[in-house]
Parts: C-alpha cells; sequence; structure tokens
C-alpha cells in the first residue's frame, strides 16, 4: 500500500469514526435512565445542552451516503442495547430496528426494514410518537406511554443537509414486565384481603352450629357433626394455607437442635401416622449434624413434613410405604431428602408441581407443597424435587447456625 493510499484510508477511518461519534451523541438521553422520575433532569440536561448551542437547535447534517453506512454499523452496537430503538425517515418507513426491539414486538428484524411504523407497532397513526415528530418537528422527551405496551419514550431528529428531516430516532424503555408484576401483586393483595374477610363469617357460622347442636334433633345434630362442621374447617384450612402464600409472614425465631427436631419433634407426629397406615419411617441423621442449630419456627417446619408425609401417604400403591429422611450437612447447610417408595411424578407435570392449586387429585386443594416451599423460604433454604417411577426425593437446604 502506497503512503499515499495510507493516508486516504486514514483520513476516511477519522470520518467515520467522528460520524459514528456524532450519531451516538444524537441518542436520547433515556437510554441510560431506568425512572421516569428522572424525566426533569434530562429535560435539564437538553436544556443545558441547547444553551452551549446559543439557543439553536443542533444542526446535525451529514450526507445520505455516509448516513447509511453508519446506520449500518451502529446496528452493531445497537443490537446490544436492552431498550427498543427504531430509526424511521420522514414518513415513518423503518431503516432501522435493534434487537431488542424485534424481540419484544415479535418480529424479524429484517422484516420490518422498509415497512411503515404502524406494521411494527399496530396502532393507529395518530397514536404513534415517533410520527407526531416526525410531522411536527419536536422531540419528546421521557414520555410515560400506556397503549399496547407499557413504557418511557423518547425521540430525536437527525437533520439532512438541507435541513429537512433524515431520520427520527425513537427510543422505548419497555416496562410491560414491571406492569404484569405489579398487576400480579396487587391481585395477590387483594385476593389475600378477601380472604381474610371470608374467614370471620365462616368462624360465626362454625360457632352457632355447634351452639345450636344440642337443641337440634339427632340427625340434623349429626349432619352438623359429619358434613357441615368439617367443610366449614376444611374452607379455612384453604384460606389459611393461601393467606400463608400471599402474605409475607413472619417466621417466628427460636433456636432448635437438629438431632432433637427429627428425633422428638417430628418423629412424635409422624411414626403413629405412618403405623396407622401400616408404613415406615427411617431417619438417618449425620453426626456432624445432630448436634447443630436451626433457626426459625419449628412448628411450620414440621408442618412441611407432614405435607410431604401425606403427598408420600396419597402416592403409595400396592406396596407398602416407605419413607427415607436422610439428613447430612453439607458446608454450613443442612440437606434434608425426604424420599418415598410412591407412583412417582410424571416429568410433564414436575415443574407444576409448587405452584399454588396445582393438583392432580379429586379431594386435593394444591395448596401442599406452594406452602410448604413458601416456609422453606421464609427460612432462607430451598426446596427442590426428584421424582421417578421407584418414588420421590425432596430435598431440602436449611442454613445451620454456625
Ligand atoms: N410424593 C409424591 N408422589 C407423587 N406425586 C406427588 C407427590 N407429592 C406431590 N405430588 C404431586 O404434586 C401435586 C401437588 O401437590 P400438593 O401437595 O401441592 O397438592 P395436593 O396434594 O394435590 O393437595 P393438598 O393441598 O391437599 O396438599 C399433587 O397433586 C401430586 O400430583
Ligand atoms: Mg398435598
Amino acid at each position: 500500500m502506497t503512503e499515499l493510499s495510507m493516508k486516504k484510508e486514514l483520513e476516511a477511518l477519522k470520518i467515520e469514526n467522528q460520524l459514528l461519534k456524532e450519531l451516538l451523541s444524537q441518542f436520547p438521553q433515556a437510554i441510560d435512565h431506568s425512572s421516569i422520575h428522572f424525566s426533569h433532569q434530562t429535560e435539564k440536561m437538553m436544556e443545558n445542552q441547547l444553551h452551549h448551542n446559543n439557543g439553536r437547535k443542533m444542526d446535525f447534517s451529514i450526507t445520505s451516503d455516509m448516513f447509511e453506512v453508519a446506520e449500518s454499523i451502529l446496528y452493531e452496537i445497537l443490537d446490544h442495547v436492552p431498550h427498543h430503538i427504531v430509526f424511521t425517515d420522514k414518513n415513518g418507513i423503518i431503516s432501522l430496528c435493534n434487537l431488542q426491539a424485534a424481540r419484544d414486538l415479535k418480529v424479524e428484524q429484517r422484516d420490518v426494514i422498509g415497512k411503515h411504523i404502524r406494521e411494527l407497532l399496530k396502532l393507529p397513526d395518530e397514536k404513534i410518537i415517533i410520527l407526531e415528530t416526525a410531522r411536527t418537528g419536536t422531540e419528546v422527551v421521557n414520555k410515560e406511554v400506556l397503549d399496547r405496551n407499557y413504557g418511557i419514550i423518547n425521540t430525536r431528529i437527525i437533520y439532512d443537509a438541507d435541513g429537512s428531516i433524515k431520520r427520527v430516532i425513537g427510543t422505548f424503555q419497555f416496562l410491560n414486565r414491571f406492569k404484569d408484576a405489579e398487576k400480579q401483586a396487587l391481585a395477590g393483595r387483594i385476593a389475600a384481603g378477601i380472604a381474610h374477610e371470608i374467614r370471620n363469617p365462616l368462624t360465626t357460622v362454625r360457632g352457632y352450629l355447634q351452639f345450636l347442636q344440642g337443641s337440634v334433633d339427632n340427625e340434623i345434630s349429626d349432619l352438623f357433626e359429619s358434613l357441615l362442621i368439617p367443610e366449614i374447617d376444611r374452607a379455612n384450612k384453604i384460606i389459611s394455607d393461601f393467606l400463608r402464600i400471599a402474605k409475607p409472614t413472619k417466621t417466628k425465631k427460636e433456636f432448635f437442635q437438629v438431632e432433637k427436631f427429627f428425633n422428638d419433634h417430628l418423629a412424635n407426629f409422624l411414626n403413629s401416622e405412618a403405623l396407622l397406615y401400616n408404613g415406615s419411617i427411617n431417619y438417618d441423621i449425620s453426626p456432624d449434624s445432630a448436634s447443630r442449630f436451626l433457626e426459625g419456627d419449628s412448628d411450620e417446619l414440621i408442618q412441611v413434613f407432614i405435607n410431604l408425609f401425606r403427598n408420600s401417604l396419597e402416592a403409595n400403591q400396592d406396596q407398602r410405604l416407605s419413607i427415607q429422611i436422610n439428613v447430612k450437612l453439607v458446608e454450613n447447610w443442612l440437606r434434608i431428602s425426604f424420599r418415598d417408595n410412591g407412583k412417582g411424578i410424571n416429568p410433564s407435570i414436575l415443574p407444576y408441581i409448587f405452584d399454588p392449586f396445582f393438583t392432580t387429585k379429586d379431594e386435593g386443594t394444591g395448596l401442599g407443597l406452594s406452602v410448604s416451599r413458601k416456609i422453606i423460604e421464609n427460612h432462607h433454604g430451598i426446596m427442590e424435587v426428584d421424582s421417578s417411577k421407584e418414588g420421590t426425593i425432596f430435598t431440602i437446604l436449611l442454613p445451620v447456625e454456625k
């Protein structure tokens, strides 16, 4: 390569570099803003910028050919930006659509180039802010948008050498996911409120049924005893379980020894139940874990094992129910595995068994495992499942005191 051609190439690279810098400097500041509360700050920054330019609008003008080259290079960068970025010409025809926009709006990037922005957004023209900017020549700064999508939009204009609009750049901070999470939290709070309110009249009805039991015929009294009161108790239990998952609860704090918890406390509850069904429960507690302490609410943890035990019982087929509980110390964690010899869980439903109200049983409510996992999480632990045709293993990790 001659010195002259090297110089020329260097010159061309310098121009390209300058071009990219200028294009990037034209982007709306909201690219790195995550809150609409910053909007007034951004407006201030823009005011300052205008002030710097002696009140003139920034005149960024480049020749058409150079612009197209720069646009194609910009793609590489803009595909890594986690917001929607779309370039259109003054008529709303798309010349650039970054990866995030294409993904969230469920289109192929290359398919939308050359199409009108309304085809991408599927909105009427009067609702499309990029078109409004192209029509009025007014840029939009951090405007909250709520149509089919929810987010913060910014637009900027790039002018051609002759002063006409070359491109309108729209950046959109897509907040649908936050909105959905907010909606779910709200629905949870409302449901928890309703559930709580239903409990009071139920308690009153139960009280009156008990009160009236002595003054009605034996037949009706039996009906109270065998059907009405148990049904109210069942409804109450569902509500209590549901509230446990829906509402953040404070876990009682106490220290208890691992060995005592399993051998005295838990065994008291489970062994007699197992005997009743002609089943057996075997405990294997490693010596190094036995003397360690757990912190939390031992009654709640007992509830977890009762729920697991009931599931194992209900999954039991022809053979004798056999449950193996192993407890080990793994660094500062207690690793508890609860294994049964039931029919196992079909892999197709395994991902859903911890979901509230997921059940495969006619009489089940599907709250047992979601309540159990919630209790374990309240104790800063983890609960997982593994299953095969030979049976099911629930593994629980709980932090132990040092
Ligand atoms: N040990 C197990 N063996 C086989 N299937 C199980 C076992 N544990 C849970 N399952 C499956 O997971 C589902 C959800 O269990 P979960 O305890 O949450 O609800 P449930 O037992 O159906 O109802 P309940 O609210 O009365 O506990 C069950 O319906 C069952 O299909
Ligand atoms: Mg259950």
